[in-house]
């Protein structure tokens, strides 16, 4: 099976050629690739992915064509793409917008941990997808991590406003607390280090039990320490109601942008 990837050399586009190849899920010759700035001698250590000369020429040498170019660029693509199975990574063109290329549309939202094998990347299939275009996807997206099939399109946005935001919040979060730190004299390399170990460390102990993340506040709560007075004092100044804002707004601009310009 011949792998299109249009945006190949884009965040995204460049992860999941990677993971392809690295993990050998596509052969070299069999991944066509296709960027706006032109060919490169060499593709993560390979010289022998096809480069297309176009669009066209892409989707005609593909069984499957990604989609990973910005959505602003979406409409200057003039992607024509009947009989094959299309998987857009981009957030806010909808499924109405994207079945104008002819082909059988998936949408899916990964995020930037692609590019470390651990992108969370569920998608959405629409009425064409048949059972064996539904294993082709989970076998391509294993290349940058884990997935599910969401039953219902308008579920992308909030996919688009939660893990496709990658780093973003636990960033936010770092800097807030390296910046607590660092007003209170302690130095800046040792600011960050302090606050890398909370996020990066808490992340670390919730990894694969986030389920638990209740049970554990909770107990962070009862035992009634220095983390107690955190927690209720976060909780007092709108911890949880800025994350949710942070997602309704989040939720809102894809729903906007799929809308189109006002
Ligand atoms: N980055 C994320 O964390 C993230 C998360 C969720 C969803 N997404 C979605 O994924 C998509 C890609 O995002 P990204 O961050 O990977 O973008 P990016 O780094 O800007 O990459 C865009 C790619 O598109 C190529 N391109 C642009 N116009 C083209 C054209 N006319 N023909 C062929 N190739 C063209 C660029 O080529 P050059 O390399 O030559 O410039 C580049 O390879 C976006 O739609 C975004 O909404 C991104």
């Amino acid at each position: 099976m011949r792998i299109g990837i249009i945006g190949a050399t884009g965040w995204l586009g460049s992860a999941l050629g990677a993971g392809l190849l690295s993990r050998q899920i596509v052969r070299p010759g069999d991944l066509v690739l296709l960027n706006r700035s032109g060919p490169r001698p060499d593709y993560h250590g390979h010289a022998d992915p096809v480069w297309a000369r176009d669009v066209a020429d892409l989707v005609a040498q593909s069984d499957v064509v990604v989609v990973s170019v910005r959505p602003g660029d979406w409409s200057g693509l003039d992607l024509r793409a009947e009989g094959r199975l299309v998987l857009s990574f981009m957030a806010g063109i909808g499924a109405q917008e994207l079945a104008r290329c002819g082909g059988r549309i998936v949408r899916v939202m990964p995020n930037a941990a692609a590019e470390i094998g651990a992108s969370y990347s569920p998608f959405w299939a629409a009425e064409a997808v048949t059972d064996a275009d539904r294993n082709t996807v989970r076998h391509l997206l294993s290349a940058i991590g884990t997935t599910d099939e969401l039953p219902d399109e308008a579920q992308i946005d909030l996919m688009t406003a939660l893990p496709g935001s990658g780093a973003a919040y636990p960033a936010l979060m770092a800097v807030a607390m390296a910046g607590f730190m660092r007003a209170q004299g302690v130095s800046e390399a040792i600011a960050w280090r302090a606050a890398e170990a909370a996020v990066i460390g808490g992340a670390r102990l919730l990894e694969g039990r986030i389920t638990d993340a209740p049970v554990l506040v909770a107990a962070y709560r009862d035992y009634r320490g220095t983390t107690a007075a955190g927690i209720e004092a976060a909780e007092a100044a709108g911890f949880s109601r800025a994350i949710v804002a942070a997602l309704e707004a989040a939720t809102d601009k894809a729903r906007r942008m799929a809308e189109g310009p006002a």
